[in-house]
């Protein structure tokens, strides 16, 4: 039995056109996460806030997939030795669409939320999105109520964390792809994966932060490195 737990961020996305947040031309450059990105600035200003992710959100159209999200997928059909689960920081759609091109939905975590998904306020339901969220947008779910990003802001709790440690804790092998390390609870991930024995291997374009945790570390453009590795791993199989 070997269980892979797969953690990624906006690296993976970022050769298929989505701008990272720390690089120096990203979006936390020209944004103050004090603005966009947390429960207080969305209630001073919803506008302002929902028009971050709306504006994101529209992006999607003009993106696809790249080759790092797609050997993923490939991973998820072709590995039979146990169970594959993807966790993604990320709020885009490329893991999902990945997945469908290979005909394998689920096994996905998306950590932190996504843009294709708005919440009611007063219930938080969340419903497919696909288009703008405004301050007056009513929710399905309750008439006196608006509809929010389906997003984890900073000082609100990720998603699914109790499936996540439980599938950290089986694991034995655990890849993190195109993410610095700088948000948590995602950058304690590796250390829990290394507590129940797992290997641990860093893909990304130069060392993250917590870089001296993994056992292995491959340095290259994700849409390179995650392929060869996937093959890798699909060869001895
Ligand atoms: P960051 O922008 O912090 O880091 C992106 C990482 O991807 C960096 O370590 C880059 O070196 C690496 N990278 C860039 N291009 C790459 C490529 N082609 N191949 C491989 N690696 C590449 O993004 P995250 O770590 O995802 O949270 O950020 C984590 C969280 O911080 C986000 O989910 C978001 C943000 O604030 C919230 O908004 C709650």
């Amino acid at each position: 039995m070997k269980n892979i737990v797969i953690l990624t961020g906006a690296g993976i996305s970022a050769e298929s056109g989505l701008q990272t947040f720390r690089a120096a031309d990203g979006l936390w450059h020209g944004h103050k996460i004090d603005d966009v990105a947390t429960p207080e600035a969305y209630a001073r200003d919803p506008n302002l806030v929902n028009e971050f992710y709306n504006a994101r959100r529209r992006q999607l159209s003009e993106v696809k997939p790249n080759e790092a999200h797609l050997a993923l997928a490939k991973l998820v059909k072709n590995w039979h030795r146990g169970e594959v689960l993807i966790v993604t920081q990320n709020v885009d759609d490329l893991h999902d669409r990945a997945a469908k091109e290979y005909g394998v939905p689920g096994h996905l975590i998306h950590l932190h939320g996504e843009l294709l998904k708005a919440r009611c306020t007063k219930t938080n339901f969340p419903t497919e999105w696909h288009g703008d969220i405004l301050p007056d947008t009513v929710s399905p779910f309750d008439k006196t109520a608006t509809l929010r990003p389906h997003i984890v802001w900073f000082g609100e709790m990720p998603f699914d964390m109790d499936e996540i440690y439980k599938a950290l804790l089986k694991s034995s092998l655990f890849l993190s792809i195109g993410t610095s390390g700088n948000v948590h609870p995602a950058s304690s991930f590796v250390e829990i994966a290394k507590r129940s024995g797992a290997h641990t291997v860093e893909f990304n374009i130069e060392p993250s932060v917590g870089n001296s945790l993994f056992d292995e570390t491959r340095i290259g453009k994700a849409t390179e490195t995650v392929p060869a590795y996937v093959d890798e791993l699909l060869r001895n199989e």
